[in-house]
C-alpha cells in the first residue's frame, strides 16, 4: 500500500514538473537486463514482441525512474531445446534479472526449472495446469490457467442440456493439461466425457480424418476442442469436409484457441462457422482503444507483410507483465553485481556457474502478489498466477467471432456483465445467451446426441411371444415385409416417443424370448444392436446390470389372484351371525329384565298384567319380546312404565337396525370371500400356484423361499390361467395365480365376477422400457413417462383399450373384508342406559311402595311375615277408580290414619 502511494506521488510530481509529452527516457537510468524468449516465427510471438517493446516505451516515457528495462529478445522457434538454451544464454551472458516467456507450456517446463535453480523469476504465459506456480516459487503465470475456463465450459454444456461430450485435444502438455479438470467439472454437472480423442500436434489430414470418422460413428454430437491454432486450423477444415460442421453438431473451443481466432485464415474461419468458444474477457475502455490504434500502426511498420493481424489478449497480458516487472525492478533497485557466483566456478557445469540471482527473491515476492488495473482489465497476480475474472462466450459467425454472453464465477452465465462497482449482485433475468447460430446455420440448439447413426432407423426390440398379447405383440406383414407391433406397451411407447424431440423413424424388431425369458434378452441387446427394448419388461435389479431402465409406466407390485366361492351350508344360521353370542345373551337377559320391570310397575294398576301366575309370566315375556317388532298392544298406565318402555323401544330399534344392516352385508359379501387370505394359506393348503411363463416372478418366489418350486405351474395366456383356476388344485389346475399387478388386473377385468385380488403382497418396480447402458434417452423417456402418467386421460384411454375397464368389478381390489360381527362392546352404552333407566324406575316404584306400606314393615311380625304381607299388598289390584285418598291404600285406610299424627 505504502509502495503504491509512493508510486502515485512520484507520478504526480512528475506530471507537475514536466508539462506536455516527455521527449524521451532518463538517459542516466541504470539498465536492468530482462530476457524475452518468444516464438518469433509465430504471429503470436510477433504480437507479443511489439507489445513488450511498446510497454517498455510507454512505462519509461512518462515517469522518471532510476532503472530501465533493457530487453534481450531471443527466438525459441517453437522448440523446447532452443527455448531452454536461449534461457541459459540469457542468464549467463546477459545476466538478466527476469525472463519473460517462453510462450508455450511444454517449453516453459524446463525454463521454469532453470529459473528455480538460479532464483530468477520466469514470467510465462504458459496456460497448462501441468506447470504450476505452487511447485516452482520463481514461476509467475502471466495468463489465466486453462483449468479456470473449465467451469465456464461445463456451465455452457449444462445450459444446453447436453449430457455427454467428446473431448478432443492435441497430444501435448498443453492439450492434455485440461483433461482431469474437464472430466471432473463436467461430472459435477452430470455431464459425461464419453470419449477422449487425442490428436498428435503434427497429425496429417489423413490421420485427423480417420479420428473424425471414429467420432462420427459415436452418438455424442458435442465436442470440446482444446488445441493450438496450428492444429485447429487443419482439424476444422477436415471436420468440415467430413460433414461434421453440419446441423446437429455442437462444437466448443477452449481458450487460448478462442483468443487466437483472429489469427485464423479465412478458410478455417469458414469451416468453423457455428463454433462456440470461451475466452478471457477484456473490458473496453478508452486507454485500450487508444493503445490498439498505436499498436496497429507500430505492427504495420515492423511487419508490413502481416496486415490485418489483430491484437489479442495474450499481447495485452505481455504488455501488463512488463509494467509489473518494471515496477518491481524499480522497487528492488539495481546493484552492480547481479549474480552471487561461486568463486571457483572454473570446471563446473554451465548452470552452476551462473550462481543465484541477488535481486530474484525480492522481485518474485513483489510480482507474485500484485494487483493493478492494466490494459487487459484487472491484472491481479495472486499466488503467483494471474487470476481469472470474466469469460466471454463467443460464437463464430461470418468472418469473426461474435460475443453472445459471459460467464463469471460469481454469477454463472449471463448476457451482460455488471459494471465493476456492483459485481456482487448478479443481474437477474439475463441468464440467457444472445441468439447463437449453430453449425449448419441452425438456430435450434443441437440435441447433442444422435439416437441413431445417420440414415439408420431406431431399432426397437419387441418380445415375440404369444402370451399376453394385450401387452405387446409383433407380426410380420407377409406382403410388405414390415414388422408391425401393437399392444398396451407399444401404445405407451408411441405416446412417449411422439413427445421426444428426436424425430427418428422407429423400426420394430421381433425377438424370440422362449428360451431364458427376458433376462437373456437384456444381455443380448448390445450384441444385436438394439436401441431400445419395449414390451412387458419388468424392471429388476439383475436386468439393470445389463441395460438402463426408464421409470415404470404401470402400477407396481406382485399380487395374488384367487377364485371366490359361494358360501353354502352355513346359510341356515346366518341370521345369528351378525351378533356375537355374548351380545345375543345380553339382549335376551335385558328382554327378560325389562319385561319383569314393566310387570312390577304395571301389575297393581293394569288389568293386562294380572291374572293367574302363568298368565303373568307369559305376559312378562310377551310384552318385552313384542317390543322387538313394536307389536306390544298393552296399554301401560304408569308414567314410570312409559319411561322404561320408551327407553327400551329405543334400544331395540338400534339393535334391530344394526342387525338388519349387518345381516344384509353378510348375505351379499360373505359368499364372495376368497379361499385364501395370504401366501401362507397357499402353502398351508398345499395349493398349486400359477405364474406367467418367462416372468421373473418364479425366481422371485423360489429364491426368497416364499413358495417351493414344486408347487408352481406356468401358463401364458389369460384363457389358460382362467382354465387352471376354474379347475382348482385338486383337478390339475391351480388354486391361485401370482403375478404382477398389470397382468392380474387384466385377468380380473376379463373374469371379474369369479376372482378377486389379494395384495399387492410384494413391492416390485413395474414395467419399464430398457435402453443400452448409459443412453441419455433414459432421462428423456422417463420424463415423458412421468408426464404421461400425470395426464390421466390418455393413460386411461390406453389402459382401457388394451387391459379393459375394471370399474364394473366391485371386488377387484380385494376389498372383500368380512363383515365384522357386532359384539357387546359396540352397544355397551345402550345397555347401560336401558339398565339404569329400568333399575331406576324399579327403585322409585319400590321406595314409593314401601313408603306407602311402611306399616307392614313397622309391625312386629317376623321378617318372613313382613315380606309375605308386602307381597300380599302388591298382588292386590290397585283400584284406579277410587279417590286419591283411598287410592293410596284402599284396604288400610284405618291403619294409615292411626299412624298419621
Ligand atoms: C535519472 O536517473 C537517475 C538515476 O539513475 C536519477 O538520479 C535522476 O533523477 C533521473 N533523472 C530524471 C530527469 O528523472
Ligand atoms: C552468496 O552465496 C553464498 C553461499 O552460496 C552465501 O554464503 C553468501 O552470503 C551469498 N552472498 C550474497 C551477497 O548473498
Ligand atoms: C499481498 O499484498 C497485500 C497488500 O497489497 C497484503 O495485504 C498481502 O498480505 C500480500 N500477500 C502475500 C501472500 O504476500
Ligand atoms: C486478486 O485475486 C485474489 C484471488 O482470487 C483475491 O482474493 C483478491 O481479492 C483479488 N484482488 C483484487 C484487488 O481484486
Amino acid at each position: 500500500m505504502q509502495n503504491q502511494c509512493f508510486f502515485w506521488l512520484h507520478m504526480l510530481l512528475f506530471m507537475c514538473f514536466c508539462v506536455g509529452p516527455s521527449s524521451g527516457f532518463n538517459a542516466t537510468a541504470a539498465k536492468a537486463n530482462v530476457g524475452v524468449v518468444l516464438d518469433l516465427d509465430t504471429t503470436l510471438g510477433k504480437i507479443c514482441k511489439t507489445c513488450i517493446s511498446m510497454a517498455i516505451e510507454d512505462f519509461y516515457s512518462n515517469l522518471d525512474y532510476n532503472t530501465m528495462i533493457e530487453p534481450h529478445f531471443r527466438d525459441s522457434r517453437s522448440d523446447v531445446v532452443i527455448a531452454a538454451s536461449a534461457a541459459i544464454d540469457l542468464l549467463k551472458n546477459a545476466e538478466v534479472m527476469a525472463i519473460i516467456g517462453p510462450q508455450k507450456s511444454f517449453q516453459a517446463h524446463f525454463v521454469i526449472d532453470i529459473g528455480d535453480k538460479v532464483e530468477v523469476p520466469i514470467i510465462s504465459p504458459a496456460t497448462s495446469p501441468s506447470v504450476s506456480p505452487k511447485d516452482s516459487s520463481y514461476f509467475i503465470r502471466s495468463a489465466w490457467c486453462s483449468s479456470s475456463q473449465v467451469r465456464a465450459i461445463a456451465a455452457i454444456v449444462k445450459k444446453f442440456g447436453w449430457r455427454e461430450v467428446v473431448f478432443v485435444y492435441e497430444d501435448t502438455n498443453y492439450g492434455s493439461g485440461l483433461v482431469p479438470y474437464l472430466t471432473v467439472d463436467l461430472l459435477k454437472s452430470n455431464v459425461l466425457v464419453s470419449h477422449q480423442s487425442v490428436i498428435s500436434s503434427d497429425a496429417t489430414e489423413d490421420q485427423i480424418r480417420q479420428e473424425l470418422f471414429k467420432l462420427m460413428k459415436m452418438r455424442t454430437r458435442v465436442f470440446v476442442v482444446h488445441m493450438l491454432p496450428g492444429l485447429a486450423s487443419h482439424f476444422f477444415k477436415v471436420a468440415k469436409e467430413a460433414g461434421m460442421m453440419d446441423k446437429g453438431y455442437a462444437w466448443l473451443i477452449a481458450d487460448v484457441l478462442t483468443s487466437l481466432l483472429d489469427s485464423m485464415d479465412p478458410r478455417t474461419m469458414e469451416a468453423m462457422q457455428g463454433v462456440l468458444g470461451v475466452k478471457a474477457y477484456v473490458p473496453y475502455f478508452v486507454k485500450l482503444l487508444d493503445f490498439k490504434k498505436r499498436w496497429r500502426k507500430r505492427f504495420h511498420i515492423e511487419y508490413p507483410e502481416m496486415d490485418g493481424t489483430e491484437l489479442n489478449v495474450l499481447g495485452l497480458w505481455a504488455y501488463d507483465s512488463i509494467i509489473v516487472l518494471a515496477e518491481a525492478i524499480e522497487r528492488a533497485g539495481l546493484t552492480s553485481l547481479q549474480f552471487n557466483r561461486s568463486v571457483d566456478s572454473g570446471n563446473l557445469m554451465d548452470l552452476d556457474s551462473i550462481g543465484t540471482s541477488l535481486a530474484g527473491p525480492s522481485l518474485v515476492r513483489w510480482i507474485r502478489n500484485y494487483t493493478s488495473r492494466g490494459l487487459s482489465g484487472d491484472f491481479n497476480i495472486s499466488n503467483g498466477e494471474l487470476q481469472p475474472s470474466a469469460f466471454e462466450i463467443v460464437n463464430v459467425n461470418g468472418k469473426k467471432e461474435i460475443p453472445v454472453g459471459f460467464w463469471t464465477e460469481h454469477c454463472g452465465i449471463s448476457r451482460e456483465l455488471k459494471s465493476d462497482d456492483h459485481q456482487e449482485d448478479c443481474l437477474t433475468g439475463n441468464t440467457n445467451l444472445d441468439p447463437i447460430v449453430w453449425p449448419g446455420k441452425e438456430t435450434k440448439v443441437p440435441k447433442g446426441w444422435e439416437i441413431a447413426v445417420s440414415g439408420e432407423k431406431f431399432r426397437v426390440g419387441i418380445p415375440a411371444k404369444t402370451s399376453f398379447s394385450e401387452f405387446s405383440v409383433v407380426e410380420k406383414n407377409e406382403e410388405t415385409g414390415v414388422v408391425e407391433a401393437k399392444g398396451y406397451c407399444i401404445d405407451v411407447f408411441e405416446a412417449v416417443w411422439e413427445k421426444i424431440p428426436y424425430h427418428v423413424p422407429v423400426e420394430y424388431v421381433p425377438y424370440d424370448t422362449t428360451d431364458g425369458g427376458y433376462n437373456e434378452l437384456s444381455q443380448k441387446m448390445d450384441e444385436e444392436g438394439l436401441d431400445a427394448l419395449v414390451g412387458d419388461l419388468t424392471v429388476t435389479a439383475s436386468r439393470s446390470e445389463h441395460v438402463d431402465f426408464t421409470v415404470s409406466y404401470t402400477e407396481s407390485g406382485v399380487a395374488i389372484l384367487v377364485p371366490m366361492r359361494a358360501n353354502k351350508g352355513k346359510n341356515a344360521w346366518i341370521f345369528m351371525k351378525p351378533l356375537t353370542t355374548g351380545l345375543w345373551l345380553t339382549i335376551g337377559t335385558f328382554f327378560v329384565y325389562t319385561g319383569f320391570v314393566v310387570w312390577v310397575l304395571e301389575h297393581r294398576v293394569n288389568k293386562a298384567f294380572q291374572g293367574p301366575p302363568n298368565q303373568q309370566v307369559g305376559m312378562i315375556f310377551w310384552f318385552s319380546f313384542s317390543t322387538l317388532v313394536f307389536a306390544h298392544r298393552e296399554k301401560v298406565t304408569s308414567n314410570l312404565t312409559r319411561f322404561v318402555v320408551i327407553i327400551w323401544v329405543f334400544v331395540v330399534l338400534v339393535l334391530t337396525s344394526s342387525h338388519t344392516a349387518n345381516l344384509s352385508s353378510m348375505l351379499t359379501v360373505y359368499q364372495l370371500q376368497p379361499k385364501i387370505n395370504d401366501v401362507n394359506d397357499l402353502v398351508k393348503n398345499g395349493e398349486f400356484v400359477g405364474y406367467q411363463l418367462g416372468s421373473f416372478v418364479r425366481g422371485f418366489l423360489t429364491n426368497n423361499g416364499i413358495l417351493p418350486s414344486s408347487s408352481l405351474k406356468s401358463y401364458s395366456t389369460v384363457e389358460q390361467f382362467h382354465e387352471a383356476l376354474s379347475k382348482g388344485s385338486r383337478n390339475g389346475g391351480v388354486g391361485a395365480v401370482i403375478d404382477e399387478l398389470p397382468y392380474i388386473r387384466l385377468l380380473l377385468s376379463k373374469h371379474c365376477d369369479k376372482y378377486t385380488m389379494i395384495g399387492p403382497i410384494y413391492p416390485t418396480s413395474g414395467l419399464g422400457f430398457a435402453f443400452p447402458k448409459g443412453s441419455p434417452l433414459v432421462f428423456d423417456v422417463s420424463r415423458e413417462i412421468l408426464r404421461l402418467k400425470e395426464d390421466k386421460d390418455l393413460m386411461m384411454r390406453i389402459t382401457k383399450k388394451w387391459l379393459g375397464d375394471e370399474k364394473h368389478c366391485p371386488y377387484a381390489d380385494g376389498a372383500l373384508s368380512t363383515s365384522q360381527r357386532l359384539n357387546l362392546d359396540s352397544f355397551k352404552g345402550l345397555f347401560v342406559i336401558a339398565g339404569v333407566s329400568s333399575t331406576l324406575a324399579l327403585a322409585i316404584f319400590l321406595s314409593h311402595f314401601l313408603y306407602e306400606n311402611r306399616y307392614v314393615l313397622e309391625s312386629t311380625a317376623s321378617r318372613k311375615e313382613k315380606l309375605l304381607g308386602l307381597a300380599r299388598v302388591f298382588s292386590r289390584e290397585k283400584d284406579e277408580s277410587l279417590s286419591p285418598e283411598e287410592t293410596r291404600c284402599p284396604d288400610c285406610g284405618v291403619e294409615q290414619q292411626q299412624v298419621q299424627p
